[in-house]
């Protein structure tokens, strides 16, 4: 279990003050100079010896991917973009830092965007974060006149500006490169990648996009070390992280615990436990809708890193767990994030178009049991002609919770199909 003196985010819940007063109690904005002063190469290393990797959803390891930023700043603008859009179901946590503890993102803008070599941040926010925005702007606001960022920002020489940018609340902007388009003032839609961002991002110039959590985190790390931070977790697991926990619980909540910690535990100690106890627990998705589902046989002993959910052939996706007790329609459930992935493909490729609309109605068809079970291996066969053959992962999120449900559920849907012919004709099907 995660010690107090080792969480970051000590203004999860809201019980103190969010803005400059409380930050700076809370240690924010504490010897930003100095950490600036250490250059930027020494800041990007240290932030991969932290091992901190990406808290959007993909795990990419942030020091390596501010490292592809160019050396020198050149004719084109370098550009940091926070991706605050937050739309993963059962994803909750970003909106809380935007909340309760926006200066660490501010302040996170500056040391991140510095070691890019950028002068320019944009946080793009969902556009339904109407107070979150709210309470951003004002830490933005109050970063200024302090002289946190601006033209000397801290007094160390950079300027940094930070924008806030409301989206509209679509969600393929939160893909980074929709999420460019977005901010661009054009239609939301991906990009094919290569070129990647590094080399031509916003308004074709270099740009990072990070996750608002993974941002969030930099200064606290910079401040307490790599070393501190790479000893929580497991190694390429490290850390702290967020959870958001949902569905099924006595008390759902977003916690900050320790990378690697077991799912059941997460669970039991910080969420009261699965309501009717554990044996009552039919499924978890931990990691937002686009993971694929674990059983209960899984969920007694995982544990909760990227590593260890990839081994079981799921994934910690932005950890949000979402907890099914045994009164769950397991099929209706994945029914319905088919909808949203029908509903939110952005229309650019075909097989994700034409494939999400064609999973959702075999899927509603397999609620009630109106299909031949041969069509089971069939819907799998269409998920593996979408994953992977897409301009971006929304392709593969639409597949994954499918593959999910098939790997453990096979039997629940055979038995609808079986069920539903011996309704229909009593004597036909064995
Ligand atoms: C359909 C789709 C939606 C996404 N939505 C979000 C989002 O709301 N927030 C986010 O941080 N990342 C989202 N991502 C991941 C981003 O593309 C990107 O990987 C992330 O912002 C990188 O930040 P990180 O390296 O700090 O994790 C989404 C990806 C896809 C494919
Ligand atoms: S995979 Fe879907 S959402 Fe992504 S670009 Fe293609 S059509 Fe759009």
């Amino acid at each position: 279990m995660l010690n107090d003196v080792d969480r970051i985010f000590t203004n999860l819940y809201g019980r103190h003050d969010p803005f400059l007063a409380g930050a700076r109690k809370r240690g924010d904005w504490d010897g930003t100079k100095d950490i600036l002063a250490r250059g930027q190469e020494a800041i990007i290393e240290e932030i991969k010896a932290a091992g901190l990797r990406g808290r959007g959803g993909a795990g990419f390891p942030a020091g390596v991917k501010w490292s592809f930023m160019p050396k020198q700043e050149g004719p084109r603008p370098h550009y940091l973009v926070v991706n605050a859009d937050e739309g993963e179901p059962g994803t909750c946590k970003d909106r809380d830092i935007l909340r309760h503890d926006p200066h660490k993102l501010v302040e996170g803008c500056l040391i991140a965007g510095f070691a890019m070599r950028a002068h320019v941040a944009y946080i793009y926010i969902r556009g339904e974060f109407f107070r979150e925005a709210e309470a951003l702007q004002r830490a933005i606001d109050e970063a200024y006149d302090a002289g946190l960022i601006g033209p000397d920002s801290c007094g160390s020489g950079w300027q940094m500006d930070v924008y806030l940018h409301r989206g509209a609340g679509a969600y393929i902007c939160g893909e980074e490169t929709a999420l460019l388009q977005s901010l661009e003032g054009k239609k939301g839609q991906p990009r094919l990648k290569p070129p990647f961002p590094a080399g031509v991002g916003l308004y074709g110039c270099p740009t990072t996009v990070n996750n608002v959590e993974t941002i969030a985190c930099a200064p606290t790390i910079l401040r307490r070390g790599g070393d501190w931070f790479a000893a929580l977790g497991r190694p390429n697991n490290s850390g702290t992280k967020i959870f958001c926990i949902s569905g099924h619980v006595n008390r759902p909540c977003n916690v900050e615990e320790e990378m690697g910690i077991p799912l059941r535990e997460l669970i039991e100690r910080h969420a009261g436990g699965v309501r009717g106890g554990w044996d009552n627990l039919l499924a978890i998705i931990p990691g937002g809708a686009s993971v694929p589902l674990l059983p209960k046989s899984i969920c007694d002993d995982v544990l909760m890193d990227f590593d260890s959910l990839k081994e079981v052939r799921s994934g910690l996706g932005t950890a949000a767990v979402m907890v099914m007790d045994k009164s769950t329609d397991v099929v209706r459930a994945i029914h319905r994030l088919s909808q949203f992935y029908k509903h939110e493909s952005c229309g650019q490729c075909t097989p994700c178009r034409e494939g999400t609309g064609w999973l959702m109605r075999v899927m509603e068809r397999l609620v009630s049991g109106e299909a031949e079970v041969e069509e089971i291996d069939l819907l799998e066969e269409v998920t593996r002609q979408i994953e992977g053959h897409t301009i971006c992962a929304l392709g593969d999120a639409a597949a994954w919770p499918i593959q999910g449900l098939i790997r453990h559920f096979r039997p629940e849907l055979e038995r609808r199909i079986l069920a539903r012919k011996r309704r229909i004709s009593p004597g036909a099907a064995a």
